[in-house]
């Protein structure tokens, strides 16, 4: 299989095909497969990531930190740019040109929409976007998503995918939504307030690429036809103070909801989780967010910087 990932910047997934997916989801198969038995090797020695990271995050710095190394490579790894010169006032323009000349990939998370789309225009190396600003992407989130719902349900063939809560300002939900649309037998139901529905752009893109989806207020309307749940948490860091408390509390996912879901059903959620999933649902076997999916995250991330790095 070709690999037209090398070299290239990831900052969309609007720029994938099935073939990239395909791809992706066989050489995280052989990191899994290599973790398991080695820990990792050598294949990434010489090679160094800069990971940029303009807001906090806890799962994607460490598992692209994490890939690295196991990869036999090099990181600079900068999570908190308060300790940096970009609080002296370096433009982002230039701190993407200095890292540019230590570095082969960068990985830039800010809390700006469009800014690792923007880096591109100032580096000749690749950037991955590890999620930007409210209405942005989180591309290896999503690929992680779907890497983690085609483990369970090979192919993703008529499968019903519930994804619930703030739907408007979740980027793994953008992405991964994007990359449905090419599994034409899934179908995915949107359940969130009005005031935090997918965006119109979104709506409009999934519309465009045929996407079988609906959009609903109430959970109890969809649960049991779920195969994957996927919940999301409110974003409190860019709700408004009065919305956040009036919406906080609904669509709890407590034992109660998830009766209702089918035996072979999956759980999912990108994580942080805050009180929207309630400590029993974890110790359900469906709910794999703490385990199967974040080591899937580390599996995807090796797969992408060894696909972005190695022809
Ligand atoms: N899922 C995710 O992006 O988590 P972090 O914000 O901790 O990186």
């Amino acid at each position: 299989m070709k690999n037209n990932l090398f070299g290239k910047s990831l900052v969309t997934v609007e720029l994938l095909t099935k073939n990239d997916v395909d791809l992706v989801f066989n050489r995280a198969n052989e990191m899994e497969k290599l973790v398991k038995l080695k820990g990792g090797d050598d294949r990434l020695k010489n090679k160094i990531m800069a990971a940029l990271f303009f807001e906090p995050s806890s799962r994607t710095f460490s598992s692209f930190i994490t890939s690295m190394q196991r990869l036999g490579g090099g990181f600079i790894p900068l999570n908190n740019m308060q300790a940096t010169s970009a609080v002296k006032g370096e433009t982002f323009e230039d701190t993407i040109k200095v890292f540019s000349s230590y570095a082969n990939v960068l990985v830039i998370r800010h809390p700006e929409a469009g800014f690792p789309a923007k880096a591109t225009k100032y580096t000749n190396v690749p950037v991955i976007n590890a999620g930007d600003g409210a209405f942005g992407e989180h591309p290896s989130q999503g690929l992680l998503d779907l890497y983690t719902i085609n483990k369970f349900f090979k192919g993703l063939k008529r499968i019903t995918i519930v994804m619930v809560g703030d739907l408007a300002h979740y980027r793994g939900v953008k992405s991964l939504s994007k990359l449905l649309c090419l599994f034409s037998a899934v179908k995915v139901k949107f359940v969130s307030p009005r005031a935090l529905r997918i965006t119109d752009d979104l709506r409009d893109y999934l519309k465009a690429k045929s996407l079988n989806f609906s959009e609903h207020e109430d959970l109890q309307e969809v649960i049991n036809e779920a195969d994957v749940l996927n919940v999301t948490r409110l974003k409190k860091e860019y709700l408004d103070e009065d919305l956040y408390n009036k919406l906080q509390g609904s669509y709890l996912i407590d034992l109660n909801t998830i009766k209702k879901m089918k035996k072979n059903s999956i759980i999912i959620h990108n994580l942080p989780k805050i009180w929207e999933i309630t400590r029993e649902v974890d110790d359900d076997p469906r709910a794999i967010y703490l385990t199967k999916q974040v080591r899937n995250g580390m599996y995807v991330r090796m797969a992408i910087l060894d696909l972005i790095l190695n022809s």
